[in-house]
């Protein structure tokens, strides 16, 4: 990951030199978590760079947003704007969008009455994993660490507090020479990973879960089950547990970041036969197609940087 390149932060509904855009260390939401954020991507197509799943991102946001209680103080409409004028001001054309809204300076009662504040960084980030290791699989861990349950914390939103979750079991992951951790959610049965969902292939059906089982309900994931729809597969969702991942022939995790990359092995536990990963590849082929622009059918999912058209209202 690399800040190298971005010039420009648009902060607080200006574009803003890399070096200006700073915020109080009397912010509440450094001292508390209480932020809400997003993870977007924009890829390099031949009409220009275009961004991926917008409508979902902002859609997500707003949720996000609206659990916690903080108000945007900015439209879909001058959102989209921004980010797709960060993008421009700063050249990128492959790059990942960061938008975040979090509680600022006003006090520190942890009743959280100070105005919100919205800043969007982009950078260039091609891969969030080593390449060799995506094409590899991953060697991933279950972790000691659970996933919080979504009666402890909204599971279905993406806030900064929540990540220290994500961050201790990646980080004990890391230590023990683990490419991702897996969490389990309270009851034993599959979560996700620490930053991505999880899908399973056994017997030429895609699985995975869903918000009962305390995840984020990725946008990458809701792609990848439209499109192993589209390609024929029975998609079912339901709870998995250590079994099924044991017993799958194939399994892959889905993030914004990571895109889709095989999992290799859990634990020392080869999935499948390793290497052969037949479904997963054409799920793969079939996504970066799409983001690349070559795919007339899913020209929907893509939002041309150059356009602030046709993505509705935040609120
Ligand atoms: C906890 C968690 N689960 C799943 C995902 C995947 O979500 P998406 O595909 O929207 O990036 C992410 C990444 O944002 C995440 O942080």
């Amino acid at each position: 990951m690399s800040f190298e390149r971005t010039e420009w932060v648009w902060h607080n509904g200006q574009q803003v030199f890399w070096d200006e855009a700073k915020i109080h260390s009397s912010a509440f939401g450094l001292h508390y978590g209480t932020g809400v954020f997003e993870g977007i991507r924009a890829y390099e197509t031949v009409e220009g760079p275009v961004i991926f799943r917008l409508r979902e991102h902002l859609d997500r946001l707003s949720a996000s947003a609206k659990v916690y209680g903080i108000e945007i103080p900015y439209s879909r409409e001058q959102l989209t704007e921004a980010i797709s004028d960060n993008i421009s001001f700063n050249d990128f054309k492959n790059c990942y969008i960061r938008p975040i809204a979090y509680f600022d300076s006003g006090g520190l009662g942890i009743r959280a009455i100070c105005p919100v504040s919205v800043t969007i960084i982009a950078w260039e980030w091609a891969n969030a994993i080593n390449a060799e290791k995506k094409a590899r699989g991953l060697r991933v861990t279950v972790s000691p660490w659970k996933k919080f349950h979504s009666s402890m914390l909204p599971t279905t939103a993406k806030s900064t507090g929540q990540y220290l979750n994500s961050i201790l079991a990646v980080r004990e992951a890391a230590m023990r020479g683990y490419d991702e951790a897996i969490m389990l959610d309270v009851n034993g049965n599959l979560a996700e990973g620490a930053v991505e969902n999880i899908f399973l292939v056994r017997n030429g059906k895609v699985l995975t879960n869903d918000e009962k089982s305390s995840i984020l309900l990725g946008i990458t994931r809701a792609s990848v089950i439209e499109i192993a729809r589209n390609l024929g597969f029975e998609v079912e969702i339901r709870a998995l547990s250590l079994d099924d991942l044991f017993e799958a022939d194939e399994a892959f995790l889905t993030g914004t970041a990571i895109e889709i990359a095989p999992i290799r092995e859990v634990d020392g536990r080869i999935i499948g036969e390793g290497r052969s990963r037949p479904i997963t590849e054409m799920i793969q082929k079939t996504f970066f197609e799409i983001v690349a622009g070559r795919s007339p059918k899913y020209r929907p999912w893509l939002h041309p940087v150059s356009s602030t058209v046709g993505v509705g209202a935040i609120a």
